[in-house]
């Protein structure tokens, strides 16, 4: 169901290189398309960074913010049940309370100046716990490199979120080394192979009708709320972050089977309240009643929702599938930035707040 009011999505601009490079002056885009080549640079920093295998009983934690974070989040995904300790994502000043000097905690800050992420490092150093940092340089490199921990040094000269295959090859690396997970070199390659593929398939040259064009033009003048579940939840979280910064747009995550318990009664007057759209993401490796929910909660979402899509993963192993949804994401909010006429680089909230910050 759409609203009158709707932009048709056939009467808006086509998303072609020229259109997007007139709101993409810093290339967002081609960071975006750049995604192989940084899942395969990640591994070559990894391991130019000359880390040593130190079991790690109590697990990692991966303290980060924002799309520094992320990377720890997809790695727990994509390891599923082949992580053998438990993997955690601290978002916080501070780390859980329950974690143990035997874990390793990585800390990454892309500025490598991110208050939270500063903090963190110091509270896993008084706890007594094994450090690695992933970072560009900033105030983070420095206080490694005085306390002796090893850097993975990431390149310079992207936003933060266009660097999330460094994000998750990082973190998957760690995990390994830390004895946590097993290491997953076949995998990145499988997957940076494919999403070149993918490229070609949803990138600027491909046609209007294309998944990614056609997908934000459905979304175009709506708030998503994007739903996974299992290894595509966290996803789900990247497409609402990377919608937010983009293409400056309210958008949510949120997870199944959770969702058909609360939220599904709230699209009952969303149609009243706004346009609301519904992405759903799906993988072959979901459990099949959560698969089945899928295919329900969209029929009944559809009946208040401006446009509904399910999107499937693509690819033979899960780190492939999650990062060709990884990219889909990526293109879809850029092409959002694109239809909005904003420029995807700019974070002007994001900046104020942390300017505001810095006075107090
Ligand atoms: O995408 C962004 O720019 C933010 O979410 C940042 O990643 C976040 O503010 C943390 O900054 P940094 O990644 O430099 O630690």
């Amino acid at each position: 169901m759409r609203t009158p009011s709707a932009p048709s999505p056939s009467s808006l601009p086509e998303l072609t290189r020229e259109a997007i490079a007139a709101v993409d002056a810093s290339g967002q885009l081609s960071d975006i398309l750049g995604l192989p080549d940084h899942l395969r640079d990640a591994l070559w920093r990894v391991e130019s960074a000359n880390l040593e295998f130190q079991d790690a009983p109590g697990g990692l934690v991966v303290a980060g913010m924002g799309g520094s974070a992320i990377g720890g989040e997809l790695a727990l995904a994509v390891l599923g049940d082949r992580a053998s300790r438990p993997i955690v994502v601290a978002r916080d000043y501070a780390l859980p309370p329950w974690i143990t000097p035997d874990a390793t905690v990585l800390c990454c800050s892309y500025s490598g100046d991110t208050e939270e992420t500063l903090a963190a490092f110091e509270a896993a150093g008084v706890l007594g716990a094994r450090r690695i940092v992933s970072t560009t340089g900033g105030a983070l490199a420095q206080m490694a490199r005085a306390e002796r921990v090893p850097v993975v040094p990431l390149p310079g000269g992207f936003q933060p979120r266009a660097a999330v295959g460094y994000a998750l090859v990082v973190a998957l690396e760690v995990a390994a080394l830390a004895g946590v997970g097993e290491r997953l070199l076949y995998e990145i390659d499988v997957a940076a192979a494919h999403a070149e593929e993918l490229v070609a398939q949803w990138g600027p040259d491909a046609p209007e009708d294309s998944a990614a064009k056609a997908l934000a033009r459905d979304l175009h003048g709506t708030t998503p709320q994007i739903a996974g579940a299992g290894l595509t939840a966290p996803i789900a979280y990247r497409w609402k972050t990377q919608i937010n910064e983009n293409a400056k747009m309210p958008c949510f995550a949120t997870e199944l089977p959770e969702l058909d318990h609360n939220e599904i009664v709230g699209w009952e007057s969303a149609g009243e309240l706004g346009r609301f759209s519904a992405v759903f993401l799906d993988d072959c490796d979901l459990h099949p009643r959560v698969r089945q929910r899928i295919a329900l909660t969209r029929e009944l979402v559809a009946e208040q929702a401006a446009a509904t899509a399910l999107v499937q993963s693509i690819g033979s192993t899960r780190t492939d599938r999650l990062v060709s949804l990884i990219l889909l994401g990526d293109l879809v909010s850029l092409y959002l930035a694109a239809l909005r006429d904003v420029d995807p680089a700019t974070i002007a909230s994001i900046d104020r707040l942390k300017s505001s910050l810095a006075r107090l």
